[in-house]
C-alpha cells in the first residue's frame, strides 16, 4: 500500500521498497512502522500517513522520489534540501508562505527557521501581492531578442536579478553546512551566472565573516551588515573597503532582530544623521535595506546612499506589514531615476523578476529558494537556479512585447 504524509503533503511512503532514509526495510507495512518514526520532511508521526490510491501516488510521488535518480538538476538539489531541512522547510513546489506550510506559524520565541515573524502574514503578503499582478500578453511585434543585462555600481550584470543577503545556517537552516561555505556558494553561484551575490550576518558567527568571505571571493559580492553601533559599522565598512567589495549595505529593518537583541543587544534603529555618517565614512557604494515607505525612501536619497533596497526581510521581522509589491510602485514614483532600486520578497521565477521590474525596481533579489539549493548544491545549484530564472525572464519579455528592460512598465501588468 502507498501513503502520503497529510501534514506536509510532500513525503510519500510505499510499503514495497520501504524507506531506507528512515530505516524502513522493503515490505514494512504501515502497522509495523514504529510509533517513534517521524516523517523525514516535517517530523510528524506515522499517524499522519494517509493511504493514497496507486493513481494518486504516481502523481504525487514523482517530485519526491526523483532525487533517487541523482541526476544533479535543480529538482535533485531541491529534493536533497527537503530531506535535510526536515521540520524547517518543506521546499514546496511554490514557496509562498501560505498558512499550513511547515515553516509558517508562531514559534513562541524559538527560531523562526525559514518562515516569517509572528503568524507569517507578511511573508504571505509578499507572495499574494506579487501574484495579484498578471501579465498582458502581447505577441504581435517584430522579433527582437530581449536585452536583459544592466549596469549596477559600475559592473555589468547579465540579468536584473541577484542573490539576497542570507545568513543563519545554524539557527534557521538545520545547521546543514558551515556558514562560510553557504556564503561562498551564494557569492560564486551568482558570479558564475554573471551577477552579484550578497551575504548577511548572524550572531552564531563573527560579524565580519560575511565580509571576509566576500574578500576571499576577490571582492565580488556585497556584505549586508546588521544595524550595529555606528562605531562598529564604520569599522566593518573600512574592512570591506580594504577587501575591495563591490558595495556595502545595512539592513535597517534588522533593528529589532530577535537573535541579535537576545544574544548581544547590539542592534539599533538608525536616524538620518546616522545614515549620512555611514555614507560619508566610505568610498564604496552604500545600500540601505528594509525600506517599505516613501518617507524612508526619501531619507535614503537625502543620505547620499547609492541604492535603496525595498524589502521587508521576507516577512521575517515585522508581522502584518504590507507586501513589497504593494509599496514598490509608490516608492518608485518617489525616487526612480535618482538611485537604483533593489527589491525582494517572494521573487521565485523570471516572471516575478519582470513584474518587480515593471513595478519600478531595477533589480530583483531572491532569498529563500536560492538558500534551499545553495545548502545542497552550493555554487553549482545557485548558478543553475539563476539560469532557470533568466530563461523564464526571457520568455516573459518575449510574450509581453518587451525588447528591453525599459519596456517593462506598469503597462505590461494588470492588477487582478
Ligand atoms: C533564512 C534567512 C536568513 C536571512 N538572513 C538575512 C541576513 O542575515 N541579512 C539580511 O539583510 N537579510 C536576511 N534575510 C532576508 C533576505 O535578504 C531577503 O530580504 C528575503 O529572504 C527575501 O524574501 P524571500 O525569501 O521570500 O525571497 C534572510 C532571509 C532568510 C529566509
Amino acid at each position: 500500500m502507498k501513503f502520503m504524509c497529510s501534514f506536509c503533503n510532500v513525503f510519500v511512503y510505499d510499503e514495497e521498497p520501504g524507506d531506507p532514509n528512515t530505516d524502513l526495510r522493503p515490505g514494512t507495512r504501515w502497522e509495523e512502522i514504529p510509533i517513534t518514526w517521524q516523517c523525514p520532511v516535517c517530523g510528524m508521526p506515522k499517524t499522519y500517513l494517509q493511504q493514497v490510491s496507486d493513481e494518486a501516488f504516481s502523481f504525487v510521488s514523482k517530485p519526491y522520489l526523483e532525487n533517487k535518480e541523482e541526476n544533479w538538476n535543480l529538482t535533485y538539489y531541491r529534493n536533497r534540501a527537503r530531506e535535510k531541512l526536515t521540520n524547517f522547510c518543506g521546499v514546496y513546489p511554490v514557496c509562498d508562505g501560505q498558512p499550513g506550510r511547515i515553516c509558517i506559524g508562531q514559534k513562541y520565541g524559538a527560531s523562526i527557521g525559514m518562515g516569517g515573524a509572528g503568524q507569517g502574514k507578511t511573508f504571505e503578503a509578499n507572495y499574494n501581492a506579487l501574484q495579484e499582478y498578471k501579465f498582458k500578453t502581447r505577441v504581435i511585434k517584430e522579433h527582437h531578442e530581449p536585452e536583459m543585462s544592466i549596469s549596477l555600481f559600475g559592473e555589468e550584470i547579465s540579468a536584473p536579478v541577484m542573490g539576497a543577503s542570507l545568513s543563519g545556517v545554524k539557527n534557521s537552516m538545520n545547521n546543514i553546512i558551515p556558514e562560510d561555505e553557504f556564503y561562498m556558494g551564494l557569492l560564486k553561484g551568482a558570479q558564475n551566472f554573471g551577477s552579484i551575490g550578497m551575504v548577511g550576518s548572524t550572531t552564531t558567527s563573527p560579524d565580519d565573516l560575511g565580509v571576509n568571505v566576500v574578500g576571499e571571493n576577490k571582492g565580488w559580492g556585497i556584505p549586508i551588515f546588521k544595524p550595529q553601533s555606528q562605531k562598529r559599522l564604520i569599522q566593518l565598512f573600512q574592512q570591506a573597503e580594504k577587501l575591495d567589495v563591490i558595495a556595502v549595505g545595512v539592513d535597517l529593518d534588522g533593528a529589532a532582530s530577535a537573535f541579535w537583541t537576545e544574544t548581544e543587544g547590539v542592534v539599533y534603529r538608525k536616524g538620518e544623521k546616522d545614515l549620512q555618517e555611514l555614507v560619508d565614512s566610505t568610498d564604496k557604494p552604500v545600500i540601505f535595506k528594509g525600506i517599505m515607505s516613501t518617507e524612508d525612501a526619501a531619507k535614503v536619497i537625502d543620505s547620499g546612499a547609492s541604492a535603496c533596497y525595498v524589502s521587508n526581510h521576507g516577512g521575517r521581522v515585522l508581522d502584518s506589514a504590507q507586501g513589497v509589491a504593494e509599496v514598490l510602485p509608490d516608492i518608485a514614483m518617489e525616487i526612480s531615476g535618482k538611485i537604483p532600486i533593489l527589491a525582494d520578497g517572494a521573487v521565485r521565477t523570471g516572471y516575478d523578476v519582470l513584474k518587480i521590474r515593471a513595478l519600478g525596481a531595477d533589480v530583483a533579489l531572491i532569498g529563500r529558494t536560492l538558500a534551499q539549493v545553495c545548502l545542497t548544491g552550493k555554487e553549482v545549484a545557485v548558478k543553475m537556479y539563476l539560469d532557470y530564472v533568466k530563461e523564464d525572464l526571457r520568455r516573459a519579455m518575449l510574450l509581453t512585447g518587451c525588447n528591453t528592460l525599459e519596456d517593462a512598465d506598469m503597462d505590461i501588468l494588470i492588477r487582478a
